[in-house]
């Protein structure tokens, strides 16, 4: 995105998690996370692009052994229609008899994190926990429930913290709202 569209987006948006207010809910689900993890030797996995914050800052919050990969899969890529899921890179490190932690920016309707515990239980995880910072209050029966979140959003487009618009602002340390229309 051409930066002087990037500023002008963010001077319109609507702040609904200030940065504090993200910290203090980091704190604490990471608190949660290092609790419900500890003796598990868990493997960690990063769903890029968005789990990218939460993920960078929880991995120093857990003071015990455990191992770290990544995945990307995406139902938002210029390549994915009605909403298919694309695996643009599954973990290389072996889920086999794990317990997995998967790590990502929002919970929207639930259909990739489903499809990505799906994938990782049928390839031998022992369990799959889901950690999301933020869960969109959308009333839609979610096919899956995070078993760690940090913030709710509305169920409007956010951004901020990890989640991008058209590529924009995942840096942002606080979490935003585009203006409704109108
Ligand atoms: P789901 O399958 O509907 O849960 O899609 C979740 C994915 O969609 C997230 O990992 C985000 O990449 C993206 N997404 C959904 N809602 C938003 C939003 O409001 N802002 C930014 N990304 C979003
Ligand atoms: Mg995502």
């Amino acid at each position: 995105m051409e930066p002087q569209k990037a500023r002008d987006l963010l001077a319109n948006a609507e702040l609904i998690h200030s940065e504090s207010a993200v910290q203090s809910a980091f704190c604490e689900v990471a608190g949660r996370i290092r609790e419900r993890l500890a003796d598990k030797n868990p493997l960690v996995l990063c769903v890029m692009t968005g789990g990218v914050i939460f993920c960078g800052q929880l991995l120093p919050k857990l003071d015990f052994p455990l191992d770290f990969d990544y995945l990307h899969a995406t139902r938002y890529g210029p390549e994915t229609q009605g909403g298919k899921i694309s695996w643009r890179m599954a973990p290389w490190t072996s889920v086999k008899g794990r317990t997995v932690l998967v790590v990502d920016d929002i919970l929207d309707e639930g259909v990739t994190l489903a499809a990505v515990k799906e994938s990782l239980m049928r390839l031998g995880a022992a369990e799959v926990l889901l950690a999301v910072f933020t869960d969109k209050q959308n009333g839609k029966n979610k096919p899956i429930a995070a078993d760690f979140v940090g913030l709710p959003v509305p169920d409007r487009f956010v951004f901020g913290f990890g989640m991008d618009v058209d590529g924009a602002w995942r840096n942002l340390p606080a979490i935003y709202a585009m203006k409704e229309a109108g």
